[in-house]
């Protein structure tokens, strides 16, 4: 993930830009610039590389600027370079940014059409352009920065110097993180409580949609409606910062809301944006191979049969998935032409560690999907496929699992342009879907008003069905999973088509049954499961989308409405509520979310 810091100092501020560019590193990064105000004009010092080049720069020709803004950049839009590097500058606007414009292209041909030409390939630099235009039709900072942020659809974090303006320095946040920090006559905004740590513990964090104007006497904070908002102040200490929880209660909660950005991010490193190309690191020949054997444990287990599904249906290639312990005692039947994937968010998980070595003996290729990059896991393999969602902490898993997803969906769709299954059109329209999930899973985390009050019905439950039809039947078992791991609440997840047999029996008014069903291909037979649910008293708490709203049978307990999308990504806008309905069913239990009894956050025994 980019990292962003703006300080408006009374001193110098390039030594503090830097050092906390250099506490940002952690998020990984490709290139680094950093922008002041030097004599009332904004200069800028960029660098392709690490923050070290950037130093080498700024030997030469140092910044002497009391207010400016850094930048790491992971790159999405453009290669690593210094002309692709952060901050960008256009007219009067210099500005650093996190997050993806999915609208940027046509914006970009707007502007050109209006005579703007562009230095980078980045999305980055069109909302510089754009709010340097709202300036030039004569609006004062804060009213063109918010009709900037109205004509984008994307995720954003940013942080924006405008010339004429030597103490201000603009934000805002829509999907991806900005805190703002509050100093002794200074003030400053970055990407998390770590960037400014090294400057002040008070920080509040700005909600959804909010942007902001700092200068030496404070912050003027306002919501998406553009109306003054008040965030409350917190204090941080330095040491808190390196894993902090933020506003959020739990590390669950925070992980809950961090994955816009984390499948952004790990979106980012398996596509070419440009392009709306795959571009899968590791050089699989996926026309080559025979089948693909997934081996993992608990959620990761079912992020690899959601991958299953995605695979198989794109790519005509057959996939197995197997939970490693059962795999790694029953003499599986191999092909050594095919690929073993080790899905894993810690990379240290005994059984599915032994389930890959047994792979390997058979002569199979290996690969793995982790998190942690200096596993044992990412160590052993031939070829990694990292997730960049940043350390879980909660020993439920959340982002890591919707990371997970994004990489198999990536995966997918090249495996299936490379057999010919798909054509180029096709790939760019499904590269293009996949680039849109970070905002709407952004969507979905909004939700969770809704889910919070059907928290308080199951939270009375003694045990509580889940069912799901096509992918929504590995989402139905990742629901329970969760429910019963936090809340301690018995759960089963369901293929919907198997209710008749067997399942139906559970049913009372006292069981409550979680339904997914978005309005796809098997809506209509979910909504016959919705029925004989109801015929025999079972309370249902519907999850589907406008559309399946409109068409669902009268009667659900509670409807609760996802964002519409295109079904390659209805598993990444499902998650967010069946997270947050565990998290919250916990939380009203009085459970302990982070730590639930039993339970470890990675099992490294068998
Ligand atoms: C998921 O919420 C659980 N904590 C657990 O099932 C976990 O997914 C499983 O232990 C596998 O862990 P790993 O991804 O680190 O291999």
């Amino acid at each position: 993930m980019c990292g962003i810091i703006g300080v408006v100092g009374k001193t110098s501020v390039q030594e503090r830009l830097i050092a906390s560019l250099k506490r940002l590193e952690y998020r990984g990064y490709d290139s680094a610039g950093i922008a002041g105000f030097v004599d009332g004009k904004v200069e800028r010092r960029r660098a392709k590389g690490k923050i070290r080049a950037l130093e080498d720069v700024l030997a030469d020709q140092p910044l002497n600027a009391t207010v400016g803004i850094g930048h790491t950049r992971w790159a999405t839009h453009g290669a690593p370079s210094a002309p692709n590097a952060h901050p960008h500058t256009q007219g009067r606007v210099t500005l650093v940014h996190n997050g993806i414009i999915e609208n940027y292209a046509e914006l970009r041909e707007r502007l050109r059409a209006q005579g703007r030409t562009f230095e980078s390939e980045t999305d980055t630099e069109v909302i510089a352009a754009l709010l340097d235009s709202e300036l030039a039709g004569g609006a004062e900072p804060l009213a063109a920065l918010k009709a900037t942020l109205d004509q984008l659809v994307g995720a954003y974090a940013l942080g924006v110097l405008v010339d004429g303006f030597p103490s201000l320095i603009m934000g805002a946040r829509r999907g991806s993180p900005l805190v703002v920090g509050y100093g002794d006559g200074e003030m400053f905004i970055g990407s998390d409580a770590l960037a400014v740590g090294p400057f002040t513990s008070r920080v509040c964090y700005l909600d959804e949609g909010d942007y902001v104007a700092i200068d030496h006497d404070g912050a003027r904070i306002f919501d998406q409606a553009g109306k003054p908002a008040k965030r409350a102040i917190r204090t941080v200490p330095a040491s808190a910062a390196l894993v902090e929880k933020g506003n959020y209660r739990h590390f669950m909660e925070k992980e809950i809301h961090d994955q816009p950005e984390g499948c952004q991010h790990t979106i980012t490193a398996y596509v070419d944006t440009l392009n709306a190309r795959t571009a899968i690191p590791g050089g699989v020949d996926f026309a080559s191979l025979a089948r693909i054997q997934i081996v993992a444990c608990g959620t990761s287990y079912i992020a690899g049969m959601l991958g299953k599904y995605m695979i198989e249906q794109l790519a005509d290639l057959p996939v197995d998935v197997e939970i490693a312990s059962e795999f790694r005692y029953r003499q599986p039947a191999l092909q050594s032409d095919s690929l073993v994937v080790a899905m894993s968010q810690s990379g240290e998980t005994a059984d599915t560690l032994a389930a890959l070595r047994y792979c390997q003996a058979k002569g199979m290729r290996s690969a793995a999907v982790v998190n942690a990059q200096e596993s044992t896991m990412a160590r052993e393999v031939d070829v990694v496929w990292p997730i960049h969602c940043g350390p879980e902490i909660g020993v439920a898993s959340t982002k890591a699992f919707t990371a997970q997803i994004c990489v198999l969906t990536a995966v997918a769709v090249a495996a299936a342009r490379a057999r010919g299954k798909i054509d180029e059109a096709e790939e760019q329209r499904l590269v293009r879907v996949l680039l849109e999930a970070p905002r709407l899973v952004a969507e979905s985390i909004k939700l969770e008003d809704a889910v919070q009050r059907v928290a308080t019905e199951v939270a009375k439950a003694r045990d509580v069905l889940y069912l799901g039809r096509g992918p929504m039947f590995p989402l139905s078992l990742e629901g329970a999973l969760k429910l019963k791991e936090i809340s301690y609440i018995h759960a089963e997840g369901y293929a919907a088509g198997e209710l008749k047999h067997g399942p139906i029996a559970l049913v009372d008014d006292k069981t409550p049954i979680v339904i997914l069903a978005p309005f796809d291909s098997y809506f209509e037979k979910s909504a016959s499961n919705m029925n004989e649910v109801m015929a025999r008293g079972g309370q249902v708490i519907f999850i589907t989308d406008a559309d399946g709203e409109k068409h669902a049978p009268k009667g659900a307990r509670v409807v609760v409405t996802a964002p519409r999308c295109d079904p390659l990504i209805a598993p990444l806008v499902y998650s967010p509520p069946i997270q947050l309905l565990a998290y919250h069913v916990a939380v009203q239990k009085g459970a302990d979310v982070d730590q639930p009894r039993n339970l470890a956050k990675s099992v490294t025994v068998e």
